[in-house]
């Protein structure tokens, strides 16, 4: 039986550095781009999934400046802002793919909300990261620490300049970790 599959993802948009220049990404940030990727790559394999993003309830200044000042200080400070109320059936979902990008060498603080606002218990989640060059980085250990009794398996990593490959990564992966999903 195909497990029941959600895409929960956090994404910023707007103002980003890409090889050291500030560009607008527009509403769709590479987290987000990715997410629906990885929706069209499954639903291409026979499997239904749903995509959720997970929305700080303030949310982030497009500025690249802004963006970075402000998650710095959740940084330093461990913080977990509020977020938007979960995905409707949550409790049926086995394996949450969880997007995000690499922000401070880990997860956006939006990320261990969406963790402690969730019973994990039992579930598979595989994180998968766009990112500036440090791909996962700390991420996966701050969600194996936030998600004790969750199984954590790693999913794809996509570097930001290179989104024009996004597709391939993300079928690559399918392809060789199907097994993940059954
Ligand atoms: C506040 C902030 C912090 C970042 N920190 C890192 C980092 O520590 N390591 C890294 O490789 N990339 C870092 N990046 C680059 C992002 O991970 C990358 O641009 C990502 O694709 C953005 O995804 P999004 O458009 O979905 O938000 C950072 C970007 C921002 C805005």
């Amino acid at each position: 039986m195909a497990k029941n599959i959600l895409i929960a993802y956090f994404s910023h948009g707007g103002e980003n550095l890409v090889d050291d220049q500030i560009v607008d990404l527009g509403d769709e940030g590479n987290t987000k781009v990715a997410a629906r990727l990885l929706r069209e790559a499954l639903a291409s394999r026979g499997l239904k999934s749903n995509l959720f993003e997970i929305e700080p309830l303030i949310p982030y200044d497009r500025s690249y400046e802004g963006t970075l000042a402000r998650s710095r200080q959740e940084y330093q400070d461990g913080a977990a802002p509020l977020i938007n109320d979960g995905p409707n059936g949550y409790d049926a979902y086995q394996v949450i793919f969880l997007g995000y990008p690499n922000w401070w060498g880990t997860v956006p603080a939006p990320i261990l909300s969406f963790l402690r606002d969730h019973d994990l218990h039992g579930k598979t989640i595989i994180p998968f990261v766009t990112h500036g060059g440090q791909r996962f980085l700390y991420s996966l250990e701050t969600i194996q620490k936030e998600a004790p009794n969750a199984t954590i398996q790693e999913g794809f990593a996509i570097a930001a300049p290179y989104m024009s490959a996004a597709k391939a990564v993300i079928e690559d992966w399918l392809k060789e970790n199907a097994d993940k999903l059954d």
